[in-house]
């Protein structure tokens, strides 16, 4: 039987990694999907963010799974945008369930790290762009009637702190959203139980995707040999990261009935990474 049958839900920063694999669990578990991607690049970032292609990309494969979507360009720091996205999707769609607050990025490499722009797209994507996929969604997760699941991706870093070589803007900045979107769990959790609507936060250790896969963050690990040390996770993981879909695994049973009474958590999927620092 499908975990989320019937479901509808919202994912940011859908057009590649983390994002992608949960949107396409989710509906081979028989949801339908409202996404949105800036996809374009950022001149604070060293690496390429996603393309049109790769938005394209996940759209056709949510499609040949057989769900609906609706799956279109949005920066997640623009909330009219966003807004227009949920209302739109949830027009479509018919309803909204769940909410996935997952777009980031990592301007935490080589020289770029310094710049103090760096701190500010951080907290800009990856806080004020959580509260801006969370909050809007509220009314329309109400309105269906049948409770709810929010997850945000955070981050062992909102757990622990960055590992760092020296302080730089862009590291404290990632670590300061991903410590503030626990803030933003727990006080949604708390409003939202009596409506059966459930927030959690999932803190991933290093995740085969394009943030870490690429050859800004090579170049940073070349120059600054001694951090593989320091980010090796307890458990043997092939080449020191999970997949996507070691994390989806966990979304999923968060939103569907097998989480039915776990909010207002810090879910940690880190290969023993938090326990051990
Ligand atoms: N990869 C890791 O090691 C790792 C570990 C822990 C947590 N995370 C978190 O997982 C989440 C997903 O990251 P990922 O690893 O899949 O990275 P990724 O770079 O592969 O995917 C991030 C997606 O977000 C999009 N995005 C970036 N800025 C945006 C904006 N302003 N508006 C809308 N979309 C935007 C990108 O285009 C991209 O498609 C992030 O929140 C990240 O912090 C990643």
């Amino acid at each position: 039987m499908a975990l989320v049958g019937n479901r509808v839900a919202l994912i940011s920063g859908i057009a590649r990694g983390q994002g992608r694999s949960d949107a396409l669990r989710l509906a081979q578990e028989g949801a339908d999907i409202i996404g949105f991607d800036v996809a374009a690049d950022d001149p604070v970032l060293e690496y390429p963010l996603a393309t049109k292609e790769d938005l394209a990309e996940t759209v056709r494969q949510i499609e040949a799974i057989g769900r609906r979507t609706h799956i279109v360009v949005a920066d997640v720091r623009d909330y009219d945008a966003v807004e227009k996205v949920i209302a739109d999707g949830v027009k479509k769609l018919g309803r909204l369930d769940f909410v996935i607050a997952n777009a980031g990025i990592a301007p935490v490499t080589n020289q770029i790290r310094f710049h103090r722009d760096a701190f500010v797209a951080s907290i800009e994507v990856m806080l004020t762009g959580v509260f801006n996929t969370i909050y809007p969604s509220i009314p329309y997760i109400k309105a269906g009637g049948q409770g709810g699941a929010i997850v945000i991706h955070g981050s062992t870093i909102g757990v622990v702190g960055g590992i760092l070589t020296e302080p730089s803007p862009g590291e404290i900045g990632y670590a300061a959203a991903k410590h503030g979107v626990v803030g933003v769990m727990h006080t949604v959790a708390n409003a939202l139980a009596a409506d059966s609507i459930r927030v959690n936060v999932v803190h991933a250790t290093a995740v085969r995707t394009p943030m870490v896969v690429n050859e800004a963050m090579a170049r940073h690990f070349r120059d600054h040999p001694e951090l593989a040390k320091m980010i090796e996770n307890p458990l043997p993981t092939p080449g020191g990261m999970l997949e996507p879909s070691d994390v989806t695994n966990t979304v999923l049973h968060l939103v569907s009935d097998a989480g039915r009474y776990i909010t207002g958590q810090s879910v940690v999927v880190d290969a023993g990474y938090t326990t051990y620092r």
